[in-house]
């Protein structure tokens, strides 16, 4: 009997593009689903633009436009990443619709029949010049304790106390630099604390197999927390102005964005439904008949950031609000991924930029194994490590996987016309078969995805070493041996097909194309593939080509050209290593991103002086930040020909800055020693790390590099103007 699926991703954000976790986590629940399918289950895969909330409408507004223009222009980029990454959401909507404003509301008028709200009075900060209620994030002030300025409530970048808006000493608003009042309005609350939502969640968090253990420990800390930390009640109102959902019968107010955001699935679920998409795919049932179907299982993917949210308030709204709605039945969270251990940050700019991925032509299936490689069913960060990522996929699915079609497949062509035959015991091949796709099956249904590659790999490895072991290539002489060279070469190409059957949900295109070039189909890869043995086969055509290390130097080059002299004279050095002849072209190559340095003309405006620099004015010469810094350490960066990683103290605060200077300096020579630094640069990402700044270095036609001092007396950041 095949299951019904309702399975969702969280929803990003509508005020910025999508970053490299969301791109895990669809990447995550877009195998899953892919599995599901190919297993001959039901479903349907939803997501949506989460539009609604202040940040939202305060970006819009800062740039002049509506929230609907600005959730708009990001909901148009959608796009590019899931049809790149080959993402394939059934649909794709907005919280900021009519569905999503029925459903809040229908939902919310029933929790209200359930006497679950109640209005209370909530005293809060206003900015008058605004005139709006300040959430914390736009509160700043002195702190108390230490007296540093310009601090968040919510925890001193100096002390780190954890203070609240109350306590900051002379706090002005962020978004006008007003003095706030403290005012009072009504806020409507749904009642978390009731015990019938307390009774309901505790049975539901601990049913079996619906939470992962780690999730499961943590909601159940919030659930029975004491003191402070018992489970409160929540607020779900915000004042107008506020762009979101308005209340039913509350005039200028509306949902907090976060009781409206999970509604947004269903909505996604609805408006697919009602469009015709869901019948066009061969859905037999309306939304409402779906949703309310007993065996339909609704199922979200999230990060580990917003489990509060999804097992607490979701459950508890979804469950009082009564049938059609349901419960989750599972909600599995994942950690997040890390950039060579560093932990991403949208504001410091760390991590990879999914567009420059797909833009400078790095293929999105290694992305999609690698990352399939790296995760399993546990709430753990994944590390995307560019030299592991390089040595994977190279090795497994070029080295391993596709070296078997390219091998074998050649051999039958060229010596049997495509015919495949096996000598052996066809029965026992088939069984095998069953048996490794039993077992990969069930990583698959665990998310436990890396066990799942391994497990596929192991096989790939055996079948390398079966067709190694009979030596084609010798069998190929003699006339002979011709029975067992289209044996075992038969075999491998059966092997190849099993393994494209298990990896089809990670690798959807080269399964696609496997399927139609190599094996003459007309429709993709099911599971029940797995053990049925081939026949034939087409010519084989080229499947895959390995990762080049230098497209990891230009995916984390995210600038547009070298800003250093010493950055110039890396590309220039890496130019002349490469090739020794022809520095430009090879530049070109080698460091795609740095070759663009030279302008190929003068901007517009600017006058070129006597060496050939353009000239600027004063005004913008001083919008360098230029800062003394002392080198607090200096080391080898292993795998970097050209450079050196320093930790440079500027006095307030220390920074790491990678510099292309180690053909000049011995690093332990460096230690202790002062230069300038570029301190407002924007950081760079680079394979080795982020690069927070840049130190100056004379150098010439003739070879050397000098790094920049001042005259002693100077201390670790002063400004050099
Ligand atoms: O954390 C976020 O990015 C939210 N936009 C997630 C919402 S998930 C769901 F509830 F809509
Ligand atoms: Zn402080």
């Amino acid at each position: 009997m095949a299951r019904k699926l309702i399975v969702t991703t969280a929803l990003p954000n509508a005020n910025g593009p999508f970053h490299i976790g969301h791109i895990m986590e669809y990447i995550q629940a877009d195998i899953w689903v892919r599995f599901q399918r190919m297993v001959g289950n039901v479903v349907h895969f939803v997501c949506a633009d989460d539009a609604h909330g202040a940040p939202i409408m305060l970006k819009a507004e800062s740039e002049g436009i509506t929230p609907q223009e600005l959730v708009a222009r990001i909901a148009a980029e959608r796009p590019k990443y899931l049809n790149g990454f080959y993402i394939g959401f059934d649909h794709w909507h907005s919280t900021d619709s009519p569905d999503n404003t029925a459903l809040s509301q229908d939902i919310y008028r029933r929790l209200r029949a359930a006497e679950l709200i109640y209005v209370k009075p909530v005293e809060q900060f206003y900015d008058p010049v605004k005139g709006m209620f300040l959430a914390d994030r736009y509160l700043k002030g002195e702190c108390p304790n230490c007296h540093a300025k310009d601090q968040y409530a919510d925890a001193c970048e100096v002390c780190s106390i954890v203070n609240t808006p109350a306590d900051l000493i002379s706090p002005y608003s962020t978004l006008s630099g007003a003095k706030p009042v403290m005012r009072t309005s009504d806020h409507y609350f749904f009642r978390l604390s009731d015990d019938r939502c307390v009774e309901f969640l505790r049975s539901w968090l601990t049913t079996p197999q619906r939470l992962q253990p780690q999730v499961l420990n943590k909601a159940r800390e919030w659930l029975s927390g004491k003191g402070d930390e018992a489970l409160g009640d929540w607020d779900i109102s915000r004042d107008a102005p506020y762009f979101g959902i308005p209340i039913p019968d509350a005039p200028g107010k509306y949902f907090y964005v976060w009781l409206d955001a999970p509604v947004g699935y269903l909505a996604a679920l609805k408006n697919y439904f009602d469009t015709g998409k869901a019948r066009a795919n061969g859905e037999p049932l309306s939304f409402e008949e779906f949703l309310a179907a007993p065996d339909t299982e609704q199922l979200h993917f999230i990060g580990k950031d917003i489990i509060y949210f999804h097992t607490l308030f979701w459950p508890a709204m979804l469950k009082f609000a009564g049938p059609p709605y349901k419960v989750p039945d599972h909600v599995y969270a994942h950690g997040f991924i890390t950039v060579s251990g560093e932990k991403m940050s949208k504001s410091r700019g760390t991590g990879i930029s999914p567009l420059r991925y797909l833009e400078i032509g790095m293929n999105p299936e290694w992305l999609r194994y690698y990352i399939a490689a790296k995760l399993n069913a546990n709430v753990e960060d994944i590390d995307f490590n560019p030299d592991d990522f390089i040595a994977r996929v190279n090795s497994d699915l070029v080295g391993k996987y596709v070296n078997i079609a390219s091998r074998a497949a050649n051999f039958i062509s060229r010596h049997f016309g495509g015919e495949l035959k096996f000598s052996g015991d066809t029965g026992l091949l088939a069984r095998e078969a069953r048996g490794i796709a039993a077992a990969v099956a069930g990583h698959y249904e665990a998310r436990e995805l890396g066990k799942a590659m391994r497990e596929i790999m192991a096989l790939a490895d055996r079948i390398n070493h079966d067709f190694d072991a009979h030596q084609p290539w010798v069998l190929a002489k003699d006339p002979a041996n011709r029975t067992e060279l289209q044996d075992v070469c038969s075999r491998a190409l059966q092997g190849f097909r099993l393994l494209t059957v298990l990896i089809a949900p990670v690798l959807p295109e080269v399964a696609g194309r496997v399927a139609r070039e190599l094996f003459g189909m007309t429709r993709t890869f099911t599971w029940s593939d797995a053990d049925v043995l081939p026949e034939r086969i087409n010519s084989y055509q080229h499947l895959m080509t390995r990762v080049d290390p230098k497209q990891l130097d230009v995916l984390f080059d995210v600038e547009s050209g070298p800003k250093t002299a010493t950055d110039a004279n890396l590309a220039r050095a890496e130019a002349k290593a490469a090739t020794g002849a022809n520095p430009a072209r090879a530049a070109a190559k080698s460091a795609p991103a740095a070759a663009k340095a030279a302008p190929a003309a003068t901007p517009v405006g600017t006058k070129e002086d006597s060496s050939g620099a353009a000239t600027i004015s004063i005004d913008e010469f001083k919008r360098v930040d230029l800062r003394v810094a002392k080198i607090a350490n200096a080391e080898h960066v292993e795998g970097a020909d050209k450079l050196l990683k320093l930790t440079l103290d500027l006095g307030f605060e220390t920074r790491t800055v990678f510099a292309g200077i180690k053909s000049a300096y011995d690093p332990a020579l460096l230690i202790g020693r002062l230069t300038v630094v570029v301190a407002n640069l924007a950081p760079r990402k680079m394979r080795f790390g982020l690069s927070e700044g840049m130190v100056l270095a004379a150098s010439g036609d003739e070879p050397g590099l000098y790094l920049l001092s001042p005259d002693s007396g100077a201390k670790p950041g002063m400004r050099i103007s």
